[in-house]
């Protein structure tokens, strides 16, 4: 990777921008920075892809392998800049990631990026992009943590594990499956029982099979065909009455539950999310967590942590069937009851499969990001899916090897597959517990035949997420000795 930000320590270029900045009246300090903005470069001083832009960014949706190669080629900044969308920074950079993440001025924006840059303005609904925006944000966070925690964590245990073993039944054995489809229904399956808690059967059906029409609906020309207008309208989005249909009948049943429970305290401690929330709203002098607060933050969390669980054990899947010294290992430790090597398992499949090849942020003021002045209106785009490859990091960037990870813990300015700073993923405890949990409990009834096939490709494209390009082809059998 060149590093094309060498040029910003060269005095005598600092000192002819210094000069230039004057000579055009730039102010000598920006909203977030300390630096004075004349030694700064600008954001047009950056490499630009050696593509076309458009067709840059096109090959980051077609074709993500080849794009992250080709738009890395010129360093580790680049500038995509195409008609109608704000400018685009991809870096790959640990110290841009470092000074993103550590934003606290609130001059970059989680909610405005994604307005502008996906469809989570129809999919979550306006006050949910506000809350991503506003100060509310931290408030509402800091509430809702204990849901996210160990304490929690272990009270969903018993419910992650019955959700493998309610589904093991109908699983295919000794015949080739796409394991993508298989976590799917699993990842459904918890989040309905531990975030929802619903277990009253026909609630339980109505919203599972709402889940479905809403999955559907997100993978849909629907959904693409309002990007396109979106994007062409500088992110204003058209409305969509079918998806709004869905969400109301997700939030409808949100609130039965409530109801339902105010109804009918039960004398067994419930252990789910929702209960965790109701009972915070009892001490909630704030009022930010009313129970119409609860129903949208239950949908977020449902769509956030659905598809990002499914494809990441999809990818462990892919992985380790074609590593047999990884698999024998995992086997053994999992029998031994040590999680150790299953964790450093899923921390690296994370790094070299990230479920999420991006993640980004608005400057909503001019932002100082290291060398570079970025300003106002940019999105910044941390591209996880190049930083967690690099070759300066992680020596033979494209080995799968657990044991970077055993016993270590991963730099979070390289290793960031759940984002980071003030909007770092707020369920990646359970997400990773979850994970652990779930594939425990599948290796101990199940082995995971050994395949000599390719690699499956990291280009397909569901939404944002990077899929196994063969939906995660395993085939399972059972072991006799299950435990
Ligand atoms: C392997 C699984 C998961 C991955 C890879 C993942 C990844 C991410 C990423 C990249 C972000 C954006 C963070 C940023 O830009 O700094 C995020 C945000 C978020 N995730 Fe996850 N996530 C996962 C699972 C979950 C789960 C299980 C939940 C909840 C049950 C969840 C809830 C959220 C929420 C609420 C946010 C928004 C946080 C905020 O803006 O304050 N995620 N996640």
């Amino acid at each position: 990777m060149v590093d094309n930000s060498a040029g910003a320590s060269d005095p005598i270029k600092v000192l002819i921008r210094t000069l230039v900045s004057m000579r055009r009246g730039a102010p000598m300090s920006v909203a977030a920075g300390r630096v004075p903005a004349a030694a700064l470069r600008g954001i047009d001083t950056l490499a630009r892809p050696p593509i076309h832009s458009v067709i840059g960014f096109g090959a980051f949706w077609a074709a993500p392998e080849f794009a992250r190669k080709e738009l890395l080629k010129r360093g580790e900044r680049v500038v995509v800049d195409i008609p109608l969308l704000p400018k685009l920074l991809f870096t790959a950079s640990p110290q841009d990631v470092k000074a993103v993440f550590g934003d606290r001025d609130g001059a970059l924006k989680l909610g405005e990026a994604l307005r502008k840059m996906a469809p989570h303005e129809i999919v979550f609904g306006t006050e949910m992009i506000d809350w991503w925006n506003g100060a509310n944000h931290a408030l509402l966070r800091k509430k809702v943590m204990p849901a996210f925690g160990g304490r929690a964590l272990a009270g969903y245990e018993q419910a992650i594990t019955d959700a493998v073993l309610n589904r093991l039944p109908e699983w295919p054995v000794d015949k080739p499956v796409q394991f993508t489809h298989l976590m799917q229904d699993l990842a459904r399956d918890v989040i309905i029982a531990v975030v929802f808690g619903v277990t009253e059967p026909d609630r339980r059906r109505r919203l599972e099979k709402a889940f479905i029409d809403l999955d559907k609906t997100l993978a849909s020309p629907g959904i693409v065909a309002r990007y396109v207008i979106a994007m062409a309208r500088g992110g204003k989005w058209p409305s969509f009455e079918r998806l709004e249909k869905i969400n109301a009948r997700i939030d409808a049943i949100t609130r039965e539950e409530i109801e339902f429970r105010r109804d009918n305290p039960s004398d067994e401690e419930r252990k789910d999310c929702l209960e965790i929330f109701l009972k915070l709203q009892e001490t909630d002098e704030d009022n930010v967590l009313d129970d119409h607060m609860i129903a949208l933050f239950q949908r977020m969390l449902l769509i956030a942590g659905y598809e990002t669980t499914a494809v990441t054990l999809s990818w462990v899947a892919e992985r380790v069937t074609r590593h047999p010294e990884v698999m024998a290992k995992l086997e053994q430790s999992i029998d031994a009851g040590d999680d150790t090597y299953l964790d450093a398992v899923i921390t690296e499949t994370m790094r070299l499969r990230p479920a999420l090849p991006v993640t980004m942020r608005y400057a909503w003021e001019d932002f100082v990001m290291n060398d570079v002045l970025v300003p106002k209106g940019t999105v910044i785009m941390l591209y996880i899916n190049a930083i967690q490859k690099r070759a300066d990091i992680y020596p033979d960037p494209e080995t799968f090897d657990p044991e970077r990870f055993v016993g270590v813990r991963p730099d979070p300015n390289s290793w960031l597959p759940f984002g980071g700073g003030a909007h770092r993923c707020i369920g990646a405890s359970f997400a990773m517990f979850e994970s652990r949990v779930l594939l425990r409990t599948i290796l101990r009834h199940r082995a995971l035949k050994l395949t000599t096939a390719p690699d499956e490709r990291q280009d397909q494209h569901r939404n944002i997420f990077l899929l196994p390009g063969d939906g995660g082809r395993v085939t399972m059998r059972k072991r006799p000795e299950a435990r």
